[in-house]
């Protein structure tokens, strides 16, 4: 059998990059759990979990915590991360939670519906102008709908976005599993200090002359000293949260839409069919989820499946491989829209469950059957490429072509 040191090997190599499947079925064929020998990128990470009921569990326990890797403390990066509620342990974690969470309410996305439908037709309209030939859907689709969305949503000028996403890709490059370099670290440290200092600027602003965004609401209600947030908190959380929300969901779609593809029953069916685009949507997310891995560390000295886990040590926990554990998800490669058994854990669940999981399933269930209904010849020129990043994975570049555009 082909033991846990060839299948990381693998994985951290370019062919795991690109497809790393093949090393999660391995993974489980060991177990829902396997200790890690040490190796100098794995620091305080024990094992490695892709057991759906074990991972859950895992993440489903408070009392397993979020870890900075050691040496962080001093790192500009760091003190954003460990200023926003995506890092930082209870009970800071659920006092921030709750001010945003406050914000997400039925009838704010029930507002973001509209938004949602005008932004992809005007990608779409700009589509069909380009004529039927080729174009790159992730640059004129998959990226602008959720950028500009969120941006939206939160508050953020469109005229900064493309500004935003370079520094948003130094800190993603950073968070990588083996993607800690001293190198790495110094450009998602200057990215952290240029991205606060716009939202500084940004604050001020708005104090200024509010709008109706996210942004305003949270400055004015820290203002009125009705929030238990400090302006530092607020910008490391506005941070996190507008990187969360869209580079996320651009994989969402640009990993989704090969698949769709490849079962052309399911994407002609889509634009008549809410509740087949509902489940297709959930199904992209579990067969190719933008984020793959999470961790945590034991509260105390543990035993999870059999393997030791000493206190403070980590369990990385590999949610997209969960999604494709064989023993909850049978014939767990075939993408089945109408499939029932439990939700997959692309958002995480526990404590840190995804904020914005309605956010994202909203965008998919709008704009995927728009985009279908529209170009129904739509079709992939080329092998895509995905990021090559094992944390956040997807496809950064899509050609296809139209196929020329049908008018409802
Ligand atoms: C398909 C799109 C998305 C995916 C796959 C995704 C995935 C995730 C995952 C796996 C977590 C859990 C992290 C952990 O447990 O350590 C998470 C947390 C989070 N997500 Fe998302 N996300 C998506 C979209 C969004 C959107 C649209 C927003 C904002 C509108 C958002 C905001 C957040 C925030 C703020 C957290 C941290 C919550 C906390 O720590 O309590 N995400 N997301």
């Amino acid at each position: 059998m082909v033991d846990v040191e060839q299948l990381l090997t693998r994985l951290y190599g370019d062919e795991g990059r690109q497809d790393p499947y093949p090393t999660y079925a391995g993974l489980h064929a060991l177990g829902p759990i396997t200790a890690l020998p040490p190796r100098p990128e794995h620091r305080a990470i024990a094992a490695v979990a892709v057991g759906y009921d074990l991972v859950g569990a895992v993440l489903r326990d408070p009392e397993w915590y979020k870890q900075p890797p050691p040496g962080w403390a001093e790192q500009e990066i760091l003190r954003t991360f460990q200023t926003s509620m995506m890092f930082v342990n209870p009970p800071d974690h659920g006092r921030m939670r709750h001010v945003f969470a406050g914000t997400f309410t039925p009838r704010r996305l029930g507002a973001l519906e509209p938004v949602i439908l005008r932004v992809a037709d005007e990608l779409l309209d700009a589509m069909a102008d380009a004529g039927a030939g080729g174009t790159d859907f992730v640059a004129d689709f998959a990226y602008p709908l959720p950028a500009r969305v969120m941006a939206e949503f939160i508050g953020i000028p469109e005229a900064d976005l493309s500004w935003y996403r370079e520094r948003v890709d130094r800190i993603d490059e950073f968070l990588d599993v083996a993607g800690k370099t001293p190198q790495r670290l110094a450009a998602a440290n200057t990215a952290g200090a240029e991205l606060r200092a716009f939202y500084a600027d940004l604050l001020a602003h708005r104090r200024r002359s509010p709008g109706t965004d996210l942004i305003s609401g949270l400055v004015e209600a820290v203002d009125a000293g009705g929030i238990e947030l400090t302006e530092d908190e607020l910008i490391s959380n506005l941070i996190v949260l507008f990187n969360a929300s869209f580079v996320t969901t651009v994989y969402m779609f640009s990993n989704g839409l090969p698949l769709l593809l490849a079962h052309p029953e399911v994407a002609a069916a889509l634009p008549g069919d809410p509740e087949l685009t509902a489940g297709a949507v959930d199904e992209i997310l579990r067969l190719e989820a933008p984020v793959h891995f999470l961790a945590r560390a034991a509260p105390r000295d543990a035993v999870l499946g059999g393997v030791p886990i000493a206190r403070d040590q980590n369990v990385l926990l590999v949610i997209a491989a969960a999604n494709r554990d064989p023993a909850r998800f049978p014939d767990p490669g075939r993408f089945d829209p109408r499939r029932s058994g439990p939700p997959s854990l692309a958002f995480g669940i526990g404590l840190h469950y995804c904020l914005g999981a309605a956010v994202s399933r909203l965008e998919g269930r709008l704009a995927l059957p728009r985009l279908l209904s529209r170009f129904p010849r739509l079709r992939i020129e080329e092998r895509p490429t995905y990021s090559g990043s094992l944390f956040l994975r997807g496809i950064d570049k899509l050609l296809v072509h139209t196929g020329g555009e049908e008018r409802p």
